[in-house]
This record gives structure tokens, sequence and C-alpha cells, in this order.
């Protein structure tokens, strides 16, 4: 693999091989530390981890990750730089690209992090914009691979929001995989046309096909994996609430989707979820709409289907694997 110098923006910029290996990579890697194999492959490096929207897994994932690689890292958080407000991407990236190896981006729009890429000429790490995950759907991708052993010819149902980062970024790398992929949502949450016809391009050469639908049980039938993502992503403002309770509630994962799917089917999710009253958030919804969870019942959350813990905790192996991939030689 020669992904050396290069950037991990989106999923669109990397061949199904190169995706593949990444995941291979990021097992290695997850044998290497249950096994207590020493792989600071990166020693003596810095890198800067910039989050503009808040974190757990994605920070924790990076922090683990670049001590494990023999790195250090700094943190930015939301208030603590002069990013955006008092200094501009471009100029940002020079400095960070004069005293870092490099740099994860959290934030808004894609264009941001496709701007610190460039100007700042050391990789960068998208750990989420708006319009993408990719480092989450390399997790997910690797979960399925150890459950099911191989991918191709599987299929993937994602509902919710199928017009965001989450259903973006697994429609991309389930075509590249050739997995059949399933945005299931009310029509005027369908994903952006531009990116669908992309993927469909793509998934034609991998062999599997991609497509919309309304339905909740016609999508689910014959699933192996049925993924779902909170309504309201960070960054959104509350008032867009009722709305989406209002379009969303026939799309949340039930034990009536899971049967449709059969008992070999994976829940997946990025998490955080709101499946019970265990948060703030939740809390709040349910004093005001009276619902004790949105886009998963507990009962399917909780169930022996789901394998979100699994997603989380290979969330730092990929990232593992992206930051060795991108500053070593492996
Ligand atoms: N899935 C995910 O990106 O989680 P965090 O927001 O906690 O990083
Ligand atoms: N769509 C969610 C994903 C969180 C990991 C968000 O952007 O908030």
């Amino acid at each position: 693999m020669t992904l050396r110098g290069k950037s991990f923006l989106k999923l669109l910029d990397f061949s199904s091989d190169e995706i593949m290996e990444l995941i291979l990579l990021a097992e290695d890697f997850k044998r290497r530390k249950k096994t207590g194999i020493p792989h600071r492959l990166c020693e003596g490096k810095n890198i800067a981890l910039i989050f503009e929207k808040t974190s757990t897994r994605t920070r924790c994932a990076f922090e683990v990750a670049a001590a494990d690689l023999g790195m250090k890292t700094v943190y930015l958080d939301p208030a603590g730089s002069q990013i955006g407000k008092k200094e501009s991407i471009p100029d940002t990236a020079r400095v960070l690209g004069r005293m870092f190896d490099g740099i994860e981006y959290r934030g808004y729009g894609q264009e941001i992090v496709e701007e610190l890429a460039a100007y700042s000429k050391i990789p960068v790490w998208n750990g989420l914009t708006n319009e993408c995950h990719p480092t989450q759907v390399l997790a997910d991708l690797m979960t399925a691979h150890e459950h099911f052993g191989s991918l191709k010819g599987k299929k993937l149902v994602f509902f919710g929001d199928t017009r965001y980062n989450m259903c973006n970024s697994l429609m991309v790398g389930c075509a590249k995989l050739g997995i059949n992929f399933t945005a299931c949502a009310p029509e005027k949450y369908f994903p952006y046309p531009g990116l669908v016809d992309k993927c469909e391009k793509i998934a034609k050469e991998t062999g599997s096909v991609i497509s919309l639908e309304t339905d909740p049980l016609k999508a689910a039938a014959n699933a192996d994996m049925i993924y779902t993502d909170v309504w309201v992503s960070m960054g959104e403002p509350d008032e867009v609430w009722s709305e989406r309770i209002n379009d969303l509630t026939p799309y949340r994962v039930t034990d009536g989707i899971m049967r449709s799917a059969g008992c070999n089917c994976l829940f997946m999710h990025c998490l955080p979820s709101f499946h019970d009253l265990g948060t703030s958030v939740g809390k709040e919804i349910f004093r005001k709409f009276g619902i004790d969870c949105m886009e998963v019942t507990d009962e399917v959350f909780e169930s022996k289907q789901s394998v979100v813990f699994d997603q989380a905790e290979n969330r730092m192996h990929t990232i593992k694997a992206v930051m060795a991939a991108t500053l070593a030689d492996l």
C-alpha cells in the first residue's frame, strides 16, 4: 500500500483495494494490540487534533491510536484556538504544517478539511464533516468483515436522514466494496442525486446495487446489516427536532424491522444513540414529545444482533491504520 503522505478526507478518494487494505491493516493492529506486540511505527511524530464539534469516540480513538504508534497529540477544542474566527483556514494550515506531522479535523463543511489538506502539505484526516464520516465507515466495514468473513454481495440498509454524513459515507464505502446498499427514508430525506449517481457507477464496477426505498419493511427484507444514526446531527438547529420526529418515526429501527431482515442481520449505529432516557437530550425530548427513544428502540440496541460497541472499539484500530499508512513506510 502506498498511501504515505496522502490525506484521508473522503472514501471517494480511495480505490476499493486501498480501502480493503486499510481494513486488513486495522485487523492486524487489533491482533497486535490484543497480544501485546508493540507497534510504535510513528515514533517521535506529533499530530494536531482539531475538534470544532464535540466527540467521545473519535477523539479517544485518535489519542489512543497515536500513543500506541509512539506519537504525541495536541488537542484544539471548539473554543481554544483562533481557527476560522481570527485566522483563516489557509493560514492555520500553513502554521500547523510547519509544526506537526499530521492533522485530524472534525467540523462543518467538507471544503474546510479539503482546504486544510491543500495548504498544510501534511496528511489531514477527516474526523467528521457535515458531508462525510470516512473513519467511522472504515470501522463499520471492518466490524462487518470480522463478523461475516467477506463483504461482497452483502446488503446494508440505512434508515433515517439519508442526506447527511453517515449515509453519504456508507453509500460510498458499500459501493466501493461491492456491498448492496439501500437508503430508506421519506423521499424528501433521500441522498443528494449527484452522489447517488457516482455511487451507482462505482457499484456497477464492483457488482453491487444502490437503491432508494420509502417502505421500511420492504427495505429491511434480507438485509445483512441494518444501520441508523441520530435524526438531528451536530450543528443542526433545535427547531428541526419536531419535523424530524414526525417524519422519521416510521423509520425507527424496531424489532419488527429486525425480524423482517432475519436473525443473522447485524444492527449497527455509529453512536451516540438516543435509545433510552439515559441522556439529558433524551429526557428533554421525552418531556416535549412523549417518546422514550428515537432512531432505535432500546430492545434492538441491547439485542444480541447489535454490534455497536464492536464498531466503537474498531474506530481505534482503523484510525490507527489510517495514521500509520499515511505517516509511515509499511
Ligand atoms: N461515532 C462518532 O464519531 O462518535 P463521536 O462523536 O463520539 O466521536
Ligand atoms: N450524523 C451524526 C454522526 C455522529 C457520529 C452527526 O453528524 O452528528
